[in-house]
C-alpha cells in the first residue's frame, strides 16, 4: 500500500466491485480504451479476485496488475492504475490510469501517478512509459505535466472495435534520472 494525506494506492477489495463496474462501463471513460463496457458485478468480482492473487508489485514479466486508487479518508474507490513489467531485469514498466468521471479534473490522476513514480523509481525502476490515443487530450496533458517525454507517434497502431477503425497512438516515457532531476530541479 502506498499513501499520501489524500490518496491510497492499494489492492482491490470485493467491496470496490460496484464502483469499478460503474466507471468501466461509462462510455466517456472508456472512449479511448479497448475494454468491454458491459461488465456486471459478477465479472467485476472475478476480476478483483484474479488481481488479488498477485501481491501488489510482485508479478512476472508481461502480466498486467491493477492497482486501486482510493480516497484516504473514506477508502472510496475513485479509479485504478494498470502496470505491466516489460523487463524486470531493466525495470521497464508500462502504466495506464483510469478515473471515475466524478473524480476527474481534480488533480487526483497527477497525484496518484506522482505517488506511483516516487515508489517505483525509489525501487530502482529504470524507465516508465505510457501509450495513449492521439486524441486523448486529458491523458496527453497528464503525461506531459508529469514531465514525460513524447517518444514516438504510431500510425494506425491499434484497432478500435467500437468505431471499427485503426487509430494512432503516442508514446511517452520517463527515466529514473529524469524523475529525480525533475524533483531536485
Ligand atoms: C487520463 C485521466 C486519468 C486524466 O485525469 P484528469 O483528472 O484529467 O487529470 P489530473 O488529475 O491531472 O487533473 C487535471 C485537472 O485537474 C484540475 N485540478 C483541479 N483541482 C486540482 C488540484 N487540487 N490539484 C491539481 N489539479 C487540479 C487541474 O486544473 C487540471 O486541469 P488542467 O490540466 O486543464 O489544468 C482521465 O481523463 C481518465 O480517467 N480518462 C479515461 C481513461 C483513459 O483514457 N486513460 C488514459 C490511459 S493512458
Amino acid at each position: 500500500m502506498i499513501e499520501s494525506d489524500e490518496l491510497v494506492l492499494r489492492n482491490f477489495k470485493p467491496g470496490d466491485a460496484g464502483l469499478f463496474a460503474n466507471y468501466r462501463n461509462d462510455p466517456q471513460v472508456a472512449r479511448f480504451q479497448t475494454w468491454k463496457t458491459d461488465i456486471d458485478l459478477k465479472y467485476a468480482l472475478r476480476f478483483i479476485k484474479q488481481m488479488n492473487e498477485i501481491p501488489l508489485f510482485e508479478y512476472d514479466k508481461g502480466e498486467w496488475s491493477q492497482i486501486a486508487i482510493a480516497l484516504k479518508e473514506s477508502d472510496r474507490l475513485i479509479g485504478d492504475i494498470g502496470i505491466q513489467i516489460q523487463d524486470p531485469a531493466f525495470g521497464n514498466i508500462e502504466f495506464g490510469i483510469t478515473l471515475s468521471r466524478k473524480f476527474q479534473q481534480r488533480g487526483y490522476a497527477f497525484k496518484s501517478i506522482t505517488l506511483l513514480f516516487d515508489y517505483l523509481f525509489a525501487k530502482n525502476t529504470h524507465r516508465i512509459y505510457a501509450v495513449t490515443d492521439y486524441q486523448n487530450t486529458s491523458s496527453i496533458k497528464l503525461l506531459k505535466k508529469l514531465g514525460m517525454r513524447e517518444e514516438g507517434y504510431y500510425i494506425e497502431s491499434y484497432y478500435d472495435q467500437r468505431t471499427k477503425r485503426w487509430r494512432d497512438e503516442m508514446r511517452f516515457a520517463l527515466l529514473n534520472r529524469e524523475w529525480k532531476n525533475r524533483e531536485s530541479g
